[in-house]
Formats: C-alpha cells, structure tokens, sequence
C-alpha cells in the first residue's frame, strides 16, 4: 500500500506519491539533485527503469510543458502511457464525478497517474483514497507543482552550486500561481533569501509566512532598483484566470514588465515556469528571450531530467 509519506531517505521515495512539496527533507532533496545530474549527464543509464510499467497521464486543465517532459521522461525509461487531455470527451461531460472517474482509473491498476487539475488538492485526496497507484501532483490549481519546483531547484544548483544565501526575487502573481508556492518553501530550506515583488493585490504573504517563510516585501514601482542586486529574478505571469473581479480590475496591464531597460546591469539570471503571456503586455519583454541572462529555456528542459529523477526514484530504482 502506498501512502502519502515524507521523504527523507531513499527508501522513502520507493511506491511513494507525490502530491506536496511538503515531502521532502533536505535529504531528500539531495537525493534528488545528485540523480538529475547523473541522468543528465548519461541518460541512457535509465532507459530500463520503467519497462513493463504503465503511466496514466490525465491533464484535465491546459499544459505545455508539465505533460510533455513528463511523458517524454516516461518514454525515455521504457514506460508505456495513457493520455488523457482536458474532460470534453470523457463520462464527466455527462455529470460523472471527478471521484468516480479517478477510481475507475485506479481500478485499472497502472503503476502511476500524472494528474493537473484546475481544483486545488484533489491529487492528494487521490492519493489519500486510492493508495494502490503512485500519484503525482502535476499542478492542481492554485495550490502546489512540486515537480516544477524540483526542475527549478536543479537548474539553480546547476547554475549556482551552492544555494544557501542566494538572493531571489519573485516577481509577478504570487498570489494565484502555484509554482512560486511550491519552490519558496523548497528554498526556505536551503536558507535562500526571499523577496516578493508584486502589485498589493497580489501578494501572499499571510499564507507564505505561515509556512515559516521569511516574506520580504518588495516595492513594484521600484522594481529596477528591486532586482539590482539579486541573484535570481523569478518571473511569473499574471494568471487572470484565476483572478475574481476586484483582483482582475486592479491588474494593470504590464505593471511588472521585465524589459531591458528595467534590467539595466543587473546579473540577476531571468528564471520563469513559462508560458510568457503574449495576449496581455507580456510579463518579459520578447527581446529579453536572446538576453544572456534568460534561462528560462533552460530551466524548461531540465524538467526532463527532473522527472526522470523523480520517476526512477519513485520506482525504486
Ligand atoms: C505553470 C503552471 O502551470 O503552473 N507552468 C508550468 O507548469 N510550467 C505556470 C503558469 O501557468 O503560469
């Protein structure tokens, strides 16, 4: 049976779910970073892991990147997959509810379910319910995506090395996203330096200082003057989807633009989940995607070799 267990050791990862960043330990984390590295650098190592297993990937709410590298981290081990995008063609059109139709897919025993869900917390009621499957939390609303935290902390020790005392800076809707959420609580354990830049109505600094999150408060109208001495900058779109009317008439359109003028001689490297919201005035400038600080492609690929981390770990590999 598996349950939703906190992750200190490599044992510990063995049939485990996934569901909150909450999990791990600093050990763990450890764990997790040294084989990223290793697959990174020898892929071909891992290409067995997952042969004769089956992974169900159900992203019921929109995904790029999260589906993609998670499948293609599958495929690369040798796994085999379900595919199941968005609700429009499944019994949930005719009123079937979201409980029944995850236990209908846990009856069919695959060995994992990548689940995104537009409504907080329901890959950890999975996980809770139905503890025969590996469940893995692939962004469910605004609450957590820790594997998009796990790929963002390897791509800082990647870039860094050391982490304690590095100085970042997230910047833009801390409020509704969930990526943000998931990695400053990683960060708190390596004792980074945190600074939330974001209009009034989009801070969260009730709900991040209960987790014990030191939440300094960055002033958005001085934002180039902000991010001058950081060594990150993490950029977040402004997720209006998600936004209720008051929140969505106090957005102004582009009031934390990352150009290049806002960045002037900054070091800071540019990190963001991605997407770029190009609908709206985009939260980077486009002409900032050639800047030899952005990383964000970077970060984007290294969610491959995260999850195949986290895969094979969670395989018992
Ligand atoms: C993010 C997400 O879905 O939370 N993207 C991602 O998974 N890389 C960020 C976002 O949608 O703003």
């Amino acid at each position: 049976m598996v349950e939703i267990r906190k992750i200190n050791s490599k044992k510990d990862f063995k049939s485990n779910s996934l569901v909150s960043i909450e999990q791990f330990s600093v050990k763990a984390l450890d764990i997790f970073l040294k084989r990223a590295g290793n697959i990174k650098k020898n892929p071909k190592k891992y290409s067995g892991v997952a042969e004769g297993k089956v992974l169900y990937s159900i992203f019921w709410a929109n995904s790029t990147r999260t589906r993609v590298s998670t499948e293609t981290a599958w495929l690369k081990m040798g796994g085999k997959i379900v595919t199941v995008v968005g609700t429009q063609d499944s019994s949930i059109q005719k009123g079937e509810t979201l409980e029944h139709t995850l236990q209908m897919y846990a009856g069919y025993q695959p060995d994992f379910i990548a689940l995104r869900t537009h409504i907080p917390f329901i890959p950890g009621f999975a996980a809770e319910n139905f503890p025969q499957i590996s469940w893995i939390n692939c962004g469910d609303g605004s609450n957590e995506h820790p594997t998009q935290a796990l790929l963002d902390l390897f791509t800082l020790k990647q870039r860094f090395g050391e982490l304690k005392g590095l100085k970042i800076g997230f910047v833009g809707d801390i409020k509704h996203g969930r990526t943000v959420k998931s990695l400053a609580k990683l960060l708190k354990l390596y004792e980074v330096k945190m600074k939330f830049i974001a209009p009034a109505s989009l801070h969260a600094q009730e709900e991040l200082s209960e987790q014990g999150i030191d939440y300094q408060v960055g002033k958005i109208e001085n934002l180039k003057k902000e991010i001058l001495d950081l060594d990150v900058i993490y950029s977040t779109r402004p997720q209006l989807e998600r936004m209720d009317k008051e929140d969505k008439q106090k957005y102004q359109n582009g009031v934390y633009q990352i150009d290049k003028k806002t960045l002037g001689k900054t070091k800071a490297l540019i990190m963001s989940p991605l997407p770029i919201d190009s609908k709206i005035k985009p939260e980077i400038h486009p002409a900032i995607d050639k800047d030899p600080r952005a990383i964000y492609f970077e970060q984007a690929a290294n969610g491959l070799w995260a999850r195949m981390s986290i895969f094979s770990l969670l395989i018992g590999e």
